[in-house]
């Protein structure tokens, strides 16, 4: 497998995104921001908002002294309010304990608010070229058929998946590499419709070699996303992002099927620090 290596480094080159424009920089805030927003949006819709995020903030102290309530409103349309919030706080923490210089130290950038595994190590290897494993999805995914022969990294450890990760880390450009691996994971090595012709590690893919066991599932049917707490909750943000409202205001803003489910929202926003009580009613906190 490491012998294929050199190929997925061409067809790296080739086709890789090079273009991504969090891509481009070695600022671990920035690197920072493009993980957190591309946690669970997908790259063209979180693209034109890291570029405005950048502008309006572009470093941890200039984010740290805006109120909350503005980083959550420039995070409308994004989902998953909370990373606004988890942003907002990493900032004043980098503010408060690294004077403003967002580390790149994978420990350091671990004990921020929002940070998993998987961020810490995506900036410190993109941003600060350490050598380092990482893996989201899609690197586990091309791992887990490249060098396991499983058709997904589910069933896998994390340790399995690390000892496969670091076995094929090269000594120098590990950024590229694994860059490399997780664009070939978007682009090719796909859950569903993986394009093995296509593919530079098809040679030596242990997955292809077994002949592909356990491809992949049917997608299952999607609940309408109208129907969701996540859904009423966004939308209740959203209404606070115009001004403070009263709870029967924000009620009217839902489909009739969240009626009953109101105060359970507001309160579960409430215990996020999404949203607080405003005189009689509610608003975006600070
Ligand atoms: N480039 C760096 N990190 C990325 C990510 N999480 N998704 C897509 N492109 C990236």
């Amino acid at each position: 497998m490491r012998e294929a290596m050199a190929e997925l480094g061409e067809w790296y080159r080739e086709r890789g995104r090079h273009e991504l424009p969090w891509r481009g920089t070695r600022d671990p805030y920035a690197v920072f921001l493009s993980e957190v927003m591309l946690q669970q949006t997908q790259v063209e819709r979180v693209r034109p908002y890291w570029e405005r995020w950048m502008a309006r903030w572009p470093s941890p102290a200039a984010l740290a002294g805006s109120p909350l309530a503005e980083a959550i409103r420039e995070w409308a349309g994004l989902g998953y309010n909370r990373r606004a919030l988890h942003l907002h706080r990493a900032a004043v923490a980098v503010v408060e304990r690294h004077d403003g210089a967002f580390p790149a130290n994978e420990a350091a950038v671990r004990a921020l608010p929002g940070a998993g595994e998987y961020t810490a190590a995506a900036v410190a290897c993109f941003a600060g070229e350490v050598r380092t494993f990482v893996a989201d999805t899609n690197i586990a995914r091309v791992l887990a058929r490249a060098t396991v022969g499983v058709a997904a990294h589910r069933g896998l450890s994390r340790g399995a998946l690390r000892t496969a990760g670091e076995a094929l880390l090269p000594d120098a450009d590990a950024r590229s590499h694994n860059l490399a691996l997780m664009d070939l994971g978007a682009l090719v090595c796909t859950p569903r419709t993986p394009a093995c012709d296509a593919c530079p590690l098809a040679r030596t893919c242990a997955w292809k070699a077994a002949g592909y066991p356990g491809a992949p599932p049917p997608a299952k049917p999607a609940t309408p996303f109208e129907t969701t707490a996540r859904f009423a909750r966004g939308r209740i943000v959203d209404a606070l992002r115009r001004g403070p409202r009263l709870e029967a205001e924000l009620r009217g803003a839902l489909p009739p099927e969240h009626a009953s489910r109101v105060e359970e929202y507001l309160a579960a926003l409430a215990r996020d620090g999404l949203v607080a009580r405003a005189g009689e009613g509610w608003a975006l906190p600070g």
